[in-house]
């Protein structure tokens, strides 16, 4: 055990997987507040409660502090770029959603799983952050999924679970990874995204998180990025013939200096020439949605494919 030292401990609190919500209000002049926020809670069917905590360091905090009203979005899968806005733009962040307001004028995010307006019942002071214990007074709910979040991270549970589908019986499975440090992607010196066989048991995650830790890597394991297959690779003999490909992303915070990898540039794969290489599609991509975190996730073969996103199911 440790002392609570403010970095470990978000660290530490960051292991409690979560959904994702934005929690909005209006302003005494009108306009609407809202941020982000992964401290949501259901605390009570009778009375119907939840609570959320209002961080002191919001520009909103004196809005959400004394607020009668404010509404709980649950995001669904596929919008973590909305909770990107709402938990680091500066500007406008209601006209970069779509939005309409509920019945105490608090914003409902369209494309949200759930939504609960809600009366604030009690405020306690707790630290740097506010408990907002709210009665909800209407809500909605959809079946779709919720966005996920951990260490950080976002993820989608129910694309994890079909990109992590067993590949077909006659072929090999490989698992690769985009591990990034800093603003770098780690590859092999022959300039390959690190990659593992799977066997049938063990899956790509745990595969490769074995193999980063036997060369040194302590890395953070991330959502599935890619899942093709290649049928026209792999040995041409054997029971098996093509490959079956999971891509994983990975972020890592040190490198030893002895790591048998090397760091190329994130943006030095945005551009150059359009190769058929799925290796040079995927970091391309990769590139590309790095800039504004909003990643997809591939699902298809060399040939065709789609990139799911923005609740696609
Ligand atoms: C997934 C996630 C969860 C968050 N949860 C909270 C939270 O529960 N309480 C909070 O005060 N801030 C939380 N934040 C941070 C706020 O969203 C962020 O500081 C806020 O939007 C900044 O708004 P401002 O620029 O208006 O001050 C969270 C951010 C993210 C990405």
């Amino acid at each position: 055990m440790t002392s609570p030292d403010p970095e470990l401990l978000r660290s530490a609190f960051g292991r409690f997987m979560t959904g994702v919500t934005v929690v909005t209000a209006r302003a005494a002049d009108g306009g609407n507040v809202g941020f982000t926020a992964n401290s949501f809670t259901s605390v009570s069917l009778d009375p119907p409660l939840l609570l959320v905590c209002p961080g002191r360091h919001l520009s909103s905090f004196d809005v959400f502090s004394t607020t009668d009203h404010f509404a709980i979005n649950i995001l669904a899968e596929g919008q973590e770029a909305v909770s990107n806005t709402f938990a680091a733009d500066k500007g406008d962040r209601f006209s970069k959603a779509d939005w309409a307001a509920d019945s105490n004028g608090c914003a409902l995010i369209s494309g949200r799983t759930a939504a609960f307006s809600c009366t604030v019942t009690q405020r306690v002071d707790a630290g740097d952050h506010l408990v907002l214990l709210g009665r909800v007074t209407d809500f909605d709910a959809t079946d779709r999924p919720g966005l996920g979040y951990n260490n950080g991270g976002y993820f989608s549970l129910s694309k994890e679970r079909q990109a992590n589908a067993p590949a077909s019986a006659s072929q090999l499975s490989v698992g690769s990874v985009i591990l990034v440090h800093q603003d770098n992607i780690l590859l092999t010196r022959d300039n390959k995204l690190p990659s593992v066989q799977l066997d049938d048991h063990t899956g790509a995650r745990r595969a490769l998180s074995v193999y980063l830790h036997s060369i040194g890597l302590d890395a953070h394991m991330g959502p599935v990025y890619s899942v093709y297959d290649n049928p026209n690779s792999g040995p041409k003999s054997g029971s098996k013939s093509g490959i079956h490909h999971v891509v994983l992303r990975a972020r890592i915070a040190d490198v030893p200096t002895d790591c048998p990898l090397k760091s190329v540039p994130i943006n030095s794969f945005e551009q150059g020439p359009a190769k058929t290489d799925m290796q040079h599609l995927i970091l391309r991509r990769f590139a590309q949605e790095h800039r504004t975190q909003s990643f997809g996730l591939y699902l298809g073969d060399v040939e065709k494919g789609e990139i799911r996103r923005h609740g696609d199911d």
